[in-house]
């Protein structure tokens, strides 16, 4: 979010300085080498570091010596309780109060409680040099991983929460370009359609970005158990969303069955919603039970792999197709394959493990399994292999060769990519999700 946000501000005309703690990261962009998987990102971040638009550095005290405004967008992780671990956004706040020189504004991009603000605004008051101004704003981020530029430059809202005048003036003066169109961007960017600017306060616009999330978790595991009834009552999923989603109230987003939703935000930032309902005394069922749901939909998959493959897993051997937490991606944080692989290698099967772009992430995260960079050598002599991602390459299996490969044939295609009637017409078992 940080890199991507850099390089947003950078092509929109504004001089930017990114600090990472980590200094090789920081090394490799000096070099204009992304540590992402983001489409678009380094022929941009290459053109930006050659006119000096936007520079990299460890030094916190480089970093704000020129700003006028301060972008946080340290991660901001569950704790074990569910609560959120907001230390990083502290360290910074620390940092960067005994450095402010003018009146700054320091702008929160990452997803904290609203009372998480507030301990930063006491942090930064507490140290301020004496006489120094600062405004704390809150500028929640929608951008989705993978395609995070083009979510930066079309973004469907921009949200800023503040109590303060002139910084929302600030903040109107950093997105001006992008809202009124005058930024001079690569085609791939452009929008004609104008972007809602919405000013409110900060505990409002950080619900905006809660509420977001939750509400698109709740999409994805209300689908995920319709799609469980449809299998069980024969109906077909994919064409009840089709019908579903002509409804110009309900859509189509967000309405893909699969094996629930992972990565380092929908669950984190639901989580965190259900911690901060209960220490307000108010019952979040439903948030509760979309959290339940996409627990309930990783022992689905699991259960149709053990139970597809005979009495017991043990001795068995299952091939795992997408490895990153969605496809896109080199991301394994919070992926729901790598919790898959660990839970199918504690019942006693063996795992192998494919994925186009995230096996050395996966195999960092999980040794508990062999990999392989060629998805037909991942399925030689399995007894089942689950496909969790839609990426070409599985969309467009040779099954003539997956039949031959296959030790038996179970395969269970949890984003509906392949055509069942293929599958089966090449001697090939078939599951899937609804
Ligand atoms: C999500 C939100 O979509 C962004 O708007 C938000 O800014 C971001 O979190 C964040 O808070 O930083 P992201 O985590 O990149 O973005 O991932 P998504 O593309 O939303 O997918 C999340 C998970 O849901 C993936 O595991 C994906 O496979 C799954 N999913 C998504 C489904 O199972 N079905 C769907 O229909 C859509």
């Amino acid at each position: 979010m940080g890199l991507v946000t850099g390089v947003g501000l950078a092509l929109l005309g504004h001089e930017v300085m990114c600090v990472d703690v980590n200094s090789t990261r920081v090394e490799e962009l000096e070099n204009g080498n992304s540590p992402i998987q983001e489409e678009g990102l380094e022929p941009v971040l290459a053109e930006l570091l050659q006119r000096g638009k936007i520079r990299f550095t460890t030094s916190i005290e480089t970093g704000i010596e020129q700003a006028e405004i301060v972008f946080i967008a340290v991660a901001t992780p569950s704790l074990p309780d569910g609560g959120t671990d907001s230390s990083h956004a502290v360290t910074v706040a620390r940092d960067l109060a005994r450095l402010i020189h003018r009146y700054t504004v320091v702008a929160v991009k990452s997803t904290m409680p609203v009372e998480t603000l507030d301990q930063l605004d006491s942090v930064l008051k507490e140290r301020l040099i004496p006489g120094k101004q600062f405004d704390l704003v809150s500028n929640p981020e929608f951008l989705r991983e993978g395609r995070g530029l083009r979510d930066f430059f079309r973004p469907d809202r921009i949200v800023v929460g503040s109590d303060s005048e002139p910084a929302f003036s600030v903040m109107r003066q950093v997105y001006q370009p992008l809202i009124d169109g005058s930024a001079e961007l690569p085609e791939a960017f452009r929008t004609d359609t104008p972007i809602p600017y919405l000013e409110t306060t900060p505990s409002t616009a950080q619900m905006i970005k809660y509420a977001s999330n939750a509400f698109l978790a709740t999409r994805i595991s209300f689908i995920n158990e319709i799609a469980g009834l449809c299998q069980r009552l024969n109906a077909d999923v994919g064409a009840v969303v089709e019908g579903l989603g002509l409804d110009p109230r309900i859509g189509k987003a967000y309405l893909q069955p699969g094996i629930g939703f992972g990565g380092p935000c929908l669950e984190k930032d639901l989580t965190a919603l259900v911690r901060l309902a209960q220490d307000n005394n108010y019952d979040p069922v439903l948030l509760d039970s979309v959290l339940q749901r996409n627990h309930l939909q990783l022992i689905e998959v699991q259960n149709k792999l053990i139970n597809g493959m005979g009495p017991s897993p043990v001795g068995k051997t299952v091939a795992v197709l997408g490895l990153a937490f969605k496809e896109g991606t080199n991301d394994v944080r919070n992926s729901l394959a790598l919790r898959l692989m660990k839970d199918l290698a504690d019942s006693g099967a063996t795992v192998h493990g494919h994925d186009p772009l995230a096996i050395p992430e996966a195999e960092e995260q999980f040794q508990d399994a062999t990999y392989f960079e060629n998805v037909y050598e991942a399925l030689a002599g399995v007894d089942a292999a689950v496909v969790l991602n839609s990426v070409a390459e599985y969309r467009d299996l040779d099954l003539e060769r997956v039949a031959a490969t296959m030790k038996d044939g179970l395969l269970v295609d949890v984003r509906g990519v392949l055509n069942s009637g293929d599958v089966l017409s090449h001697g090939l078992r078939y599951d899937s999700i609804g």
